[in-house]
């Protein structure tokens, strides 16, 4: 009862924790239900009970429109017991319903979809049963129909589709019947169940539920003013406005227009098939089925199951392909039991029987690279078997070539920066913002792109600048805005390239939110715009007041600068592991183009493929991005959606929870963007703090904006270091998470969370706060001093973070000059004659005097602390005082390319010397 009161009504604003709200309305109601019942029976019947409950169900009523469950015979029976007082009737329906709802048993038992049956959802298996085609179960989905018709008649429509059904349907399905085009949106965006939307024309634009939030949202978001939208086209702009927001759905439309003349327009681009009239009931049906059958097909998977089941005989290599060696042996049996008979049963070295090569996909391989391209949005998609570290690898050598310059994040993934030694190409290294508080770095600013491009200009050289190669989001979340990036570096060079590194941001495709900021959603977006006749105008405005660019004119920086529509190309790479953020096995990673010169490009990225690719690729891995593809098409909106929910609860739990708050922070939009990054003002995202027009603004503006999915854990105000937290939480609380600074640690929510994860890491913090106050409390004031002394260091003393030095001259073309890109794969190289090198220690004095002195110190290799994880030293880069002062306080046992017994390695004085002049290598 107290829970009900303080429960907070259903906002159809807060997107994200509308469905769950649903489910704990009826939770909460089934709990009113019994209290109701039980006070039946002993005589005393509670008013106000029944009150709650008639509360509860209003609210919860309004949403039960957009849901095919509980329908319409349920709602009727909860709504009757409740008039009528039959306590025990409502109790029992409520609680079947939210028993139902909780455990998904809706979408394969029809006894919860009957009032009067007792079987009711339980909570069976902590596994769901198979629901797969052909295992006894048929996957269960919703249609969300928008019809004219007069509601009275829904049910006998719903019973027509329902008789359709045959036993050779792959799936079954259930409509939602609404009437006008808000409820046809709020139906599309609520509903994580619909998979198909289907339009009766001639719909009204007006919901009959007064929802002025929604109508602002519409307006604001979806672009939709009713005022504007012709009667004749509501059906075609609803489907616009719902492919934006769910761009996988199936859209029909149903007619009595010339269907002829409608199909060929662009009004009808965003509808899978348009039907004359209704009488055409069974091919829709049928194209609901396929539509969704379209989603589920994994080729490549199917096509490996199949072969685990036939009776091959192997004389090829790999010995465990069929298992034999395994399973016949008596040592090592252990393993077959471990891993199950089909782990080798669908191996092979073969590329024939219809497994495909990735080397040279013809068959289920290409078509599921076909599938893939499409689900994310894609022209082209290509698998990668050895993660996303060998994934930049290829497409940095596909894209560049020796001499080639590269704008580059000095703090991206290590992947790139080796790339760039393989290709020859130069780097130029841009700075992202620091965090110093945190220890690590933001993202960079696009002030900071476009002053290394003009500075190019300047120097005579822009036409050798290649690419621009940048991560979104960043390990700790930072997002760019793609679009402006993109839009404002093309003005200054109509055919760069882009590689956007989205290791961890894959999953972002699937939830309008997230879509916004990334690399296909903004070559999507500008491709568009540049093929719009308003954007020619919006362009000759501008060229005509900024006339051609100067690079020596400082006030382009702070300039939005537009690319002439007849010039520019849309070239755009992205790599993602997609083991990181969806179903895929480790190292399965994906390479997604948006390239309009890709004929150019295709031969070199073939060879790039080859020269990284193993030509034993993992046929579970390229299987399981086949299907982790299939998952993310048909579920990656409502897992998307509900891994940014948990997210922002326990952020906001966190951050609000009066002892944990005191000793652990979860940083916010504010604390994570400078404001001069962050226009829009927000501070923390979501409600209480925003409200979702806010965010949503934010999103669209701001230079940079934080994946609330990645949560930098402040532990510093505990005590505790990141490394040292990041081993307590694993040894004593069996939670894992993978990244941490000098004061804090990275969880992220992903799609594999519940909301009972999130709750024992709340309870773990609130634990932990627990302990260290009782032993402050209990320590005497020596040890509290100790306690405020640890927690000084380690938020206020913590070391400035270095910027990229220089190359040394010898590995530039002109060291005069104001762009910084150098030739790193020579330096690289040379270190591979011992000869050339020496070590210092980094305690030694020397090293101080050298950098009095000189002769410069410039590193032999790449220098790569875990964490931060950026290269603080890379292949002949002069080493400065900001770098030793950095490496001297670092406090971590992990230093890639560097071992304290030698000191650092360097290139010798003499040997730089000899080199002078010689440019490449
Ligand atoms: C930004 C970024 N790119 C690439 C990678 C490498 O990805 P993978 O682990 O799939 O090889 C990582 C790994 O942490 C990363 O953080």
């Amino acid at each position: 009862m107290a829970e009900t009161s303080r429960a907070r009504s259903i906002d159809l604003r807060d997107f994200f924790s509308a469905a769950e709200a649903r489910t704990d309305r009826w939770r909460q109601m089934s709990a009113v239900g019994r209290a109701w019942e039980t006070s039946v029976a002993r005589g005393k019947p509670e008013e106000s009970s029944r009150e709650d409950a008639a509360k509860l169900l209003n609210e919860v009523a309004i949403l039960e429109d957009y849901w095919a469950y509980p329908g319409s015979r349920l709602m009727t029976t909860v709504r009757e017991a409740l008039k009528e007082g039959n306590a025990a009737v409502f109790a029992r329906v409520v609680q079947k319903i939210s028993n139902a709802l909780l455990t998904g048993s809706y979408r394969h038992e029809t006894a919860a979809w009957d009032p009067l049956e007792e079987g009711e959802g339980r909570v069976t298996d902590v596994l769901p049963p198979d629901v797969q085609p052909g295992n006894g179960h048929k996957s269960y989905f919703e249609a969300l129909v928008v019809t004219p018709n007069d509601p009275r008649g829904w049910e006998r429509a719903r019973n027509d589709l329902r008789r359709l059904r045959r036993p050779e349907d792959p799936f079954v399905y259930e409509l939602v019947q609404v009437g006008s085009f808000e409820d046809g949106a709020i139906g599309a965006i609520f509903n994580t169940n619909v998979q198909a939307v289907v339009l009766y024309d001639g719909f009204e634009f007006r919901s009959r539920h007064d929802l002025p939030v929604m109508r602002d949202f519409l307006l604001r978001h979806l672009r939709i003013d009713p005022n504007s939208v012709a009667p004749g086209a509501l059906a075609t702009t609803l489907a616009r406005a719902i492919k934006s927001f769910r761009p996988e759905l199936d859209i029909y439309l149903l007619t009595d227009r010339a269907v002829e003349q409608l199909a060929g327009s662009d009004e009808a681009a965003p509808i899978r098939r348009i039907f004359h009239a209704v009488e055409e009931l069974m091919e829709l049906h049928l194209s609901i089925l396929d539509g969704v059958s379209e989603r589920y097909e994994a080729p490549y998977f199917a096509n490996l199951k199949k072969y685990a089941q036939r009776p091959i005989g192997t004389f090829h290599a790999l010995p465990v392909a069929r298992g034999k060696s395994i399973f016949r042996s008596n040592w090592i049996r252990d393993m077959g039991n471990f891993y199950g008979t089909n782990l080798f049963l669908a191996e092979s070295s073969a590329t024939t029987g219809g497994l495909d090569s990735l080397l040279e996909p013809t068959g289920n391989i290409k078509k599921a690279h076909e599938l893939a391209a499409r689900a994310f949005g894609a022209k082209r998609a290509y698998f990668g078997t050895n993660g996303t570290s060998t994934s930049n690898k290829i497409v940095v050598q596909a894209i560049c070539k020796p001499g080639d310059i590269v704008i580059v994040d000095r703090n991206c993934h290590k992947s790139h920066h080796y790339g760039l030694v393989l290709s020859g190409a130069q780097p130029y290294y841009v700075e992202a913002y620091p965090l110093t508080q945190y220890s690590m770095y933001g993202a960079v600013p696009l002030r900071t792109i476009k002053k290394a491009l003009l500075d190019c200009k300047a120097e005579g050289k822009l036409d050798r600048v290649k690419v621009v190669d940048l991560t979104n989001c960043t390990f700790d979340g930072h997002m760019y805005n793609t679009r402006r990036v993109m839009e404002e570096c093309l003005a200054i060079k109509p055919d760069l390239i882009f590689l956007w590194d989205e290791a961890w941001f894959g999953f972002a495709r699937f939830n309008p939110f997230h879509r916004r900021r990334t690399a296909m959603g903004a070559a999507a977006a500008l491709t568009a715009r540049y093929r719009d006749p308003a954007y020619r105008q919006e362009y000759a405005a501008f060229a005509a007041k900024a006339g051609a660019l100067d690079p020596k004119n400082d006030k382009l920086l702070d300039t939005h600068l537009l690319p002439d529509p007849d010039k520019v190309r849309i070239r755009v790479y992205q790599t993602n592991s997609t083991h990181k953020s969806m179903s895929a096995l480790r190292q399965g990673s994906m390479m997604l183009v948006w390239d309009e010169d890709f004929h150019h490009v295709e031969g070199t990225f073939e060879e790039a493929f080859f020269t990284h690719t193993s030509t034993s690729p993992n046929l579970q891995i390229i299987a399981s991005l086949d299907v982790a593809r299939r998952q993310m098409e048909l579920e990656g909106y409502e897992l998307t959606m509900r891994m940014t929910e948990l997210a922002l609860k326990i952020r906001r739990e966190v951050n609000s929870h009066p002892l944990i708050s005191k000793y652990f922070h979860v940083a916010t939009a504010e604390e994570m963007v400078p404001a001069e990054f962050r226009a829009s003002g927000i501070k923390d995202y979501g409600p209480p703090n925003s409200s979702w027009k806010d965010v949503l603004d934010s999103w669209d503006h701001d230079e940079f904006a934080l994946d609330p999915t990645r949560l930098t854990v402040v532990c510093g105000a505990a005590g505790f270091d990141g490394t040292q937290f990041k081993g307590l939480l694993a040894e004593r609380f069996d939670i894992q998470i993978n990244k941490t600074s000098r004061n804090s640690i990275l969880v992220q929510t992903n799609i594999n969370n519940t909301r009972s994860d999130a709750a024992h890491l709340i309870r773990v913090l609130a634990e932990l706060s627990r302990e260290i106050e009782k032993n402050l409390a209990e320590k005497g004031r020596a040890e509290q001093d100790a306690f405020a002394a640890r927690v000084k260091s380690l938020m206020t003393d913590v070391p400035d973070l270095p910027n990229f030095s220089r190359f040394h001259d010898v590995f530039r073309e002109n060291p005069k000059g104001v762009s910084n890109e150098g030739h790193m794969r020579p330096a690289f190289f040379m270190a591979y004659d011992e000869a050339n090198c020496e070590f210092v220690k980094l305690a030694s004095k020397d090293i101080d005097t050298r950098l009095k002195n000189g002769p410069a110190m410039v590193s032999a290799n790449f220098v790569i602390p875990y964490p931060p994880g950026f290269p603080i030293m890379v292949p002949g880069q002069v080493i400065t005082e900001e770098t030793i002062t950095f490496m001297r306080k670092l406090d971590v046992k992990e230093i890639h390319g560097y071992h304290a017994a030698q000191g650092l390695k360097l290139l010798k004085p003499d040997v730089l010397a000899a080199r002078k002049g010689k440019g490449e290598l």
